[in-house]
């Protein structure tokens, strides 16, 4: 925009818009003067990858929905119909369908880049508020997204999930009904599950994003070194260690997004089903309400709350094992958006916490990850003690946090960016 080789035409033009609409002030505002620090590491790839996912989600989205159809007689088919007719329909599936893992496996790790440099923490509270609802809105988009293939699993997935609804008491009951619309999940749950993937909730996501950056930039990014960069300005007001988004980290992102695409393609091509992890083998045959299949599981994403669900075996309180394994699920989420308040060092990345932190960060991320193994296989006594332990444990990182954090002793932390 601050082109000195423009024609006078394209100066002009660009002056008769900046009149009317501050164009090259927004450009300025959130890429060639935003300032951002100059030691951004591999972590920092996760959030450009995430907006890339959503655009690839959306696009294959719109193109998928010309060819689909909504109803329980015909979704099935249709899917199939993509999948064999429509010129490139099963790469676009593929890349539906890959894309929703790749978008659970991008946000995991900036969620988990958030945890180690403490990004949730003052100033930057409001945008971790905007990416835990970014999540939630994930996980909505996702569930309803799984239902409209119409496959086994995707009945009995929803099946499972909306009758959590059921554990609650008093309203249970009635709202397990009027989630579904119906007596049991039919071809109405399908369409309006279809109304809300295709439309509610991409717009929600959408807005969340715009308004995530939009709380970003106004405090500006963290670093590795949870060091705040604006303490450190030139004459000019210009973080010293800061350099301009764009072009640094817009041409740097590109080769996150060369490396995401390598990845991500390969499995698109060779790797669609990942294994019966990403499409779940019973999903190959079409939804049948009098026939349950084996071994019911979310797709991977989900497991490790799955899991949680399952540890919990005990009635307590009157209420029975499913109300407090639903508690439990729900909490664990919850606790997530209570993270910036329960961070108490004085010290906000894991490279100048003490052991203390280092080591419950590590068993929260290896907790978190054997509750995802548990949730995808068949529960069995052994296994559920052991879901018993790390649900725990995950809990405990959490909840532990304001004491350990200000009991342990942190390193000094540099005035100035270490690269
Ligand atoms: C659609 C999903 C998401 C998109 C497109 C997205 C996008 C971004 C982008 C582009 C950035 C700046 C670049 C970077 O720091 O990597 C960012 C930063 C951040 N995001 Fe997200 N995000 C998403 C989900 C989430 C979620 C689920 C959380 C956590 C609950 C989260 C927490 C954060 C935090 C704390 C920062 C600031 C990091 C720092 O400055 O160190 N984001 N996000």
């Amino acid at each position: 925009m601050g082109n000195p080789n423009r024609s006078k035409a394209e100066k002009g033009l660009m002056r008769w818009i900046d009149d009317r609409m501050a164009v090259t002030q927004a450009w300025e505002d959130h890429l060639s003067k935003y300032y951002a620090p100059k030691n951004f590491n591999f972590w920092y790839f996760f959030g450009s990858l995430a907006m890339l996912v959503l655009v690839n989600q959306i696009l294959t989205g719109i193109w998928l929905t010309m060819s689909y159809n909504p109803s329980a007689e015909g979704a099935f088919a249709s899917v199939e119909y993509i999948m064999r007719d429509v010129e490139y329909g099963w790469l676009l599936r593929y890349l539906h369908s890959t894309g929703a893992s790749a978008f659970f496996v991008v946000v995991y790790l900036h969620m988990f880049r958030g945890l180690m440099y403490g990004s949730y923490r003052q100033p930057r509270e409001l945008i971790w508020l905007f990416g835990m609802a970014i999540y939630l809105a994930l996980m909505a988009e996702a569930f309803m997204g799984y239902l409209l293939p119409w496959g086994q699993m995707s009945y009995w997935g929803a099946q499972v999930i909306i009758s959590l609804f059921g554990a609650i008491p008093y309203i249970g009951e009635g709202l397990q009904e009027w989630i579904r619309g119906d007596y049991l999940i039919s071809g109405i749950t399908l369409n309006r599950f279809f109304s809300l993937h295709v439309i509610a909730l991409p717009i929600v996501l959408l807005a969340l994003v715009v308004l995530h950056i939009l709380a970003l930039h106004e405090v500006g990014s963290n670093n590795p070194d949870g060091i705040e960069i604006k303490k450190h300005k030139d004459e000019k007001g210009i973080p010293l260690d800061g350099i301009p988004f764009h072009p640094y980290y817009s041409v740097k992102d590109i080769v996150g997004v060369v490396v995401f695409l390598f990845v991500f393609l390969l499995v698109v091509f060779f790797f669609p089903e990942g294994g019966g992890y990403f499409i779940e083998k019973p999903n190959f045959e079409p939804a049948n309400s009098l026939k349950t299949p084996e071994h019911i599981a979310p797709v991977w994403y989900f497991t490790p709350f799955y899991a949680m669900l399952r540890a919990v075996t005990y009635p307590l309180f009157g209420m029975d094992a499913k109300f407090w394994g639903v508690v439990v699920m729900g909490g664990a989420i919850a606790i997530l958006f209570v993270l910036p308040w329960l961070d108490r060092s004085p010290v906000k990345s894991m490279r100048y916490k003490g052991i203390l932190s280092k080591v419950w960060l590590a068993i929260f991320a290896v907790c978190f990850v054997v509750l995802g193994v548990l949730g995808a296989i068949p529960a069995t006594e052994g296994r559920t003690t052991i879901a018993q332990i790390a649900t725990l444990l995950y809990f405990v990182f959490f909840l532990a946090m304001p004491f350990y954090t200000r009991m342990e002793k942190t390193k000094p932390v540099p005035e100035r960016v270490t690269g």
